[in-house]
C-alpha cells in the first residue's frame, strides 16, 4: 500500500516536471513585462535612431534576423564574433561584407544592460528591433513572442549550407526552409522582405550579360530594367560590389511592390522571379500583389513562425551580456 502510493507520488513529481518543463519552455508576449518593463521603449528608441541615420539599416537588421534564424534556429549566433574554438557566422560566404546591423544590436543591448542588466537575450533584442525596422519603413506590425535565449556557439559551416543563395534551383530554396518548419506560403511571403533593401551587383549580374553560360541576358529579366540594371553594374569585376535596390520602385518602403515587379518580370534577383515559375507559388504572388493588407497579415504571421525557429528557452543557452561573445 505505502509501495504504491509512494510509486504513484513518483509518477506525479515526474508529471509535474514533465509539465513544467513544457509550460516553462514556451514563448510568452509578458516574458519582460515585470523583469524590464521600459525593454520596448529602449529597442524602439535604438531602432528609430539608427533608421534616421540609415534608412537601409530596416532592412539590413531584417536579414541579419533572417540569417540567425536559418541557421541552426534563432539563439543570436549570427551576432557571435569568431573565436579561438569556432569560426562563426559573419565570416560566412553570404554574410561577409555583407551583413550589417551588428553596430545597432550592440548599442541597444548595452543600453538594455544598463537598466535590466543579464535579463534580455540578444535574441529577443534582434526581434524586436525587426519587428519595429518593419514598421518603420511602412510595413505591418505584430505581437514577438519572448523569452528566447542565446546559444553558445556558432557556427560558419552551417550559415553555408543553411542560407539560401541567389543562384541556387527553386527546390533547394524551398527544401531549405522546409527543413525549418517553414512551408511553400512561408518563402513567399518572407520572401516579400525583399521590398526594401539593396543587393550587390554579384548577387545578379550573370542575369545581365551571360545567364547561365549562355552568353545572353536573362530572358525572363525586362527589358528595361536590365537596361538600367546594367549602367549600375557594368560587365567589370569592378562593378561587382555596387549596389542595386531589390525593389527600384519603392526602395525603402515596406509594401507590396515586390509582387508587383515579379509580375513585370522586374524581380531583381533569379531567385525571386523563380517564384514566377512555379504555378502555386505564382498564384501566391498574383494574389500579394493585389491585396496589400492580406500581405501585411501573412507577413507577420510568417515573421513569428520563423522567429521561433529552434528557439532555446528555460535552462537552455545563457543570457549574454555582450551580443558578439559567449559569457
Ligand atoms: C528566399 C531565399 C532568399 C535568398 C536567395 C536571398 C538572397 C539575398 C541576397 C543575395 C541579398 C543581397 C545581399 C548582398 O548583396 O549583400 C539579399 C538581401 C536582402 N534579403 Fe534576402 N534572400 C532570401 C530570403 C530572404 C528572407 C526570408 C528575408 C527576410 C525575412 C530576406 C531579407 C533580405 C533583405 C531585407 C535584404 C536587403 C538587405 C540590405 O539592404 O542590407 N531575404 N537577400
Amino acid at each position: 500500500m505505502f509501495q504504491n502510493s509512494c510509486r504513484l507520488s513518483f509518477v506525479t513529481f515526474l508529471c509535474l516536471l514533465f509539465l513544467c518543463r513544457f509550460v516553462y519552455s514556451q514563448l510568452d508576449y509578458k516574458f519582460y513585462d515585470y523583469t524590464c518593463p521600459n525593454l520596448t521603449t529602449i529597442v524602439r528608441s535604438g531602432v528609430w535612431s539608427a533608421i534616421a541615420n540609415d534608412t537601409r539599416m530596416a532592412a539590413s537588421l531584417l536579414r541579419l534576423h533572417f540569417h540567425d534564424c536559418i541557421v541552426n534556429g534563432c539563439e543570436a549566433s549570427v551576432l557571435l564574433d569568431d573565436t579561438s574554438t569556432f569560426k562563426g557566422e559573419k565570416n560566412a560566404f553570404p554574410n561577409r561584407n555583407s551583413a550589417r546591423g551588428f553596430e545597432v544590436i550592440d548599442t541597444i543591448k548595452a543600453n538594455v544592460e544598463k537598466t535590466c542588466p543579464s535579463i534580455v537575450s540578444c535574441s529577443d533584442i534582434l526581434n524586436l528591433a525587426v519587428r519595429d525596422a518593419v514598421f518603420l519603413a511602412g510595413g505591418p506590425y505584430w505581437s514577438v513572442p519572448l523569452g528566447r535565449r542565446d546559444g553558445l556557439t556558432a557556427s560558419e559551416t552551417a550559415a553555408n549550407r543553411d542560407i539560401p543563395s541567389p543562384f541556387e534551383p527553386f527546390e533547394n530554396i524551398t527544401a531549405k526552409f522546409a527543413s525549418k518548419g517553414l512551408g511553400i506560403k512561408d518563402v513567399v511571403v518572407l520572401s516579400g522582405a525583399h521590398t526594401i533593401g539593396f543587393a550587390q551587383c554579384f548577387t545578379f549580374k550573370q542575369r545581365l550579360f551571360n545567364f547561365n553560360g549562355s552568353g545572353n541576358p536573362d530572358p525572363t529579366l525586362s527589358v528595361s530594367l536590365r537596361n538600367n540594371l546594367q549602367n549600375i553594374c557594368p560587365n567589370i569585376d569592378d562593378s561587382d560590389t555596387n549596389l542595386a535596390p531589390l525593389d527600384p520602385v519603392s526602395t525603402s518602403k515596406f509594401d507590396n511592390i515586390y509582387y508587383k515587379n515579379l509580375l513585370n518580370n522586374s524581380g531583381l534577383l533569379q531567385s525571386d522571379q523563380a517564384l514566377m515559375g512555379d504555378n502555386r507559388t505564382a498564384a501566391m504572388v498574383y494574389y500579394y500583389s493585389r491585396f496589400p493588407l492580406l500581405f501585411s497579415k501573412d507577413f507577420g504571421i510568417s515573421m513569428v513562425k520563423l522567429s521561433s525557429v529552434g528557439v532555446l528557452t528555460g535552462q537552455d543557452g545563457q543570457i549574454r551580456k555582450n551580443c558578439r561573445v559567449v559569457n
